[in-house]
């Protein structure tokens, strides 16, 4: 069987479709934002590629098709940055999202010139954390009751990562600049 290996590159104003298709992949999508149809997905590309954005947006591609998404927003006064990430559903499981964020974590504390790298993740949803965990992210507390979702306060599990933090190991995905 052939071994698949997805890949990154900057996300473009061509993947509106694929963003459309992965916001429609899940329910649990809704909260990544306003994507429900073509306008949208084209006014949520462009708002994180626009000239100036803080956002470093990176597509997690197969055969070049975006299946899934890494960013970092970026805080350039105190070179931070607020790392996120969702992947659509039929390409979930494989351990993907979990090699991009390692890849791109490197990246951004590396040759991107960042510090410290912060995410947070409702703790109804343990994968996330797994994914933080596994490029490098430790855990730095709890922020009880954050969230209000379906009736129901929800906490986030905050973590961090420093550029002064050891590497995870892992397998990097390639990464095309252009
Ligand atoms: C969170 C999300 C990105 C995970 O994507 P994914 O491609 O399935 O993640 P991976 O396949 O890379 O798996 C990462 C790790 O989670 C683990 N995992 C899978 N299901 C799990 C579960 N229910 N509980 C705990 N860990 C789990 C995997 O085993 C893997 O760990 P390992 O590498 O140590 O084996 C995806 O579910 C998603 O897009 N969700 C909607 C958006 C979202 O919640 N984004 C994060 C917001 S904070």
């Amino acid at each position: 069987m052939t071994h698949i290996s997805p890949a990154l590159r900057r996300l473009r104003s061509e993947d509106a479709r694929a963003v459309l298709d992965a916001f429609d992949s899940n329910p649990d999508m809704a909260r990544q934002g306003e994507v429900s149809n073509l306008a949208e997905a084209e006014s949520y590309v462009g708002n994180l590629i626009k000239p100036g954005s803080p956002h470093e947006a990176w597509a997690i591609t197969v055969d070049s098709t975006l299946v899934g998404l890494m960013c970092v927003s970026v805080d350039e006064e105190n070179r931070n940055g607020w790392f996120w990430y969702w992947m659509t559903d039929a390409a979930r499981g494989r351990g993907w999202t979990a090699a991009a964020a390692a890849t791109i974590a490197e990246w951004a504390l590396g040759p991107r010139g960042l510090e410290r790298l912060e995410l947070g993740h409702r703790v109804n949803n343990p994968v996330s954390g797994a994914v933080a965990r596994r490029a490098g992210f430790v855990q730095e507390g709890t922020e009880c009751e954050k969230f209000l979702v379906d009736g129901q306060r929800v906490d986030v599990a905050t973590y961090g990562r420093l550029r002064s933090d050891p590497s995870p190991s892992f397998e990097a995905l390639q990464m095309v600049e252009a």
